[in-house]
């Protein structure tokens, strides 16, 4: 039998009161494999971001990520565990430095109330120093360390997407959910996170990838089309361009 696939979604559901937004969801991630996720506004993307990262519990179907089913799983223990997504409005701590950010997705489980824990623990002096090298190398090799020491505040749109996923790629994700990262970017930052998500395919990193942007769709290797809830067409980009549903219902419109 083969190995299965990282992440396999099965038959996933959901409604928001009498509202149905997800249905019969069918989908997997393969061991460091590139998987978009593309429909229109409200078709349930982030909804099956949420599921998917425990953030909401389905109410029908299943998620299971290295073989394992997530129901009753936390964020958090999903996180440690390497299921890691970000969010399509970017969550980073404004006040603290970039340095300081990529340091925090060391600790992921519980972000910066978790670093301060670890900081008053004895050992704490060692487990900083650790931290601060390996935020540290993920910074330089995400060309962000000129501005380490900046206030994330300071930084444009482009970076703070960078920053996000280096702060997620601290952690050792063998999941990274992208949920947008290109909206609001200028060509050249989608050229640059195009160069960034082909890092994370060298690095072993699996991506599932929510964009509403076709060139940078052009990185992954199979696209699912969402739309009212439902996965109408999957395949590769090209298959999907030249389906006439897709253009119908997204393309098109
Ligand atoms: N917490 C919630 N309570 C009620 N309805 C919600 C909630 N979250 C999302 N919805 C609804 O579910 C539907 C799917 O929303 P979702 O945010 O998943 O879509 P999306 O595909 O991510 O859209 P976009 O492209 O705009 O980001 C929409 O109709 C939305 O209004
Ligand atoms: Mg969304």
């Amino acid at each position: 039998m083969a190995e299965s696939a990282l992440l396999q979604v099965h038959g996933l559901g959901h409604s928001f009161g009498a509202v149905k937004v997800l249905s019969n969801v069918n989908l997997e991630v393969p061991h460091g494999g590139l998987v978009g996720l593309i429909g229109p506004n409200g078709s349930g993307k982030t909804t099956l971001f949420n599921l998917i990262s425990g953030y909401i519990h389905p109410r029908v179907g299943e998620v299971r990520f290295e073989g394992r089913s997530m129901a009753g799983v936390p964020v958090e223990g999903r996180s440690r565990g390497g299921l890691v997504r970000t969010f399509q409005t970017p969550r980073v701590f404004e006040s603290m430095t970039v340095l300081e950010n990529i340091m925090a997705g060391c600790a992921k489980a519980g972000g910066a109330g978790m670093l301060a824990e670890m900081f008053a623990l004895p050992g704490a002096r060692r487990a900083r120093r650790e931290m601060q090298e390996a935020a540290g190398e993920v910074c330089a090799r995400f060309k962000l360390w000129a501005l380490r020491n900046e206030p994330t505040r300071t930084l444009p749109a482009g970076q703070r997407r960078v920053l996000e996923i280096a702060r997620a790629v601290v952690g050792r994700p063998r999941l990274l959910m992208l949920d947008e990262p290109s909206s609001g970017l200028n060509d050249a930052d989608v050229r640059a996170l195009e160069h960034w998500i082909g890092q994370l395919r060298d690095d072993g990193i699996a991506v599932l990838l929510v964009s509403h942007d076709m060139d940078l769709m052009g990185v992954v290797d199979t696209v699912h089309l969402l739309y009212n809830g439902e996965l109408l067409v999957s395949g590769d980009m090209s298959t999907l361009q030249a389906d006439p549903r897709v253009r119908d219902v997204y393309l098109g419109a």
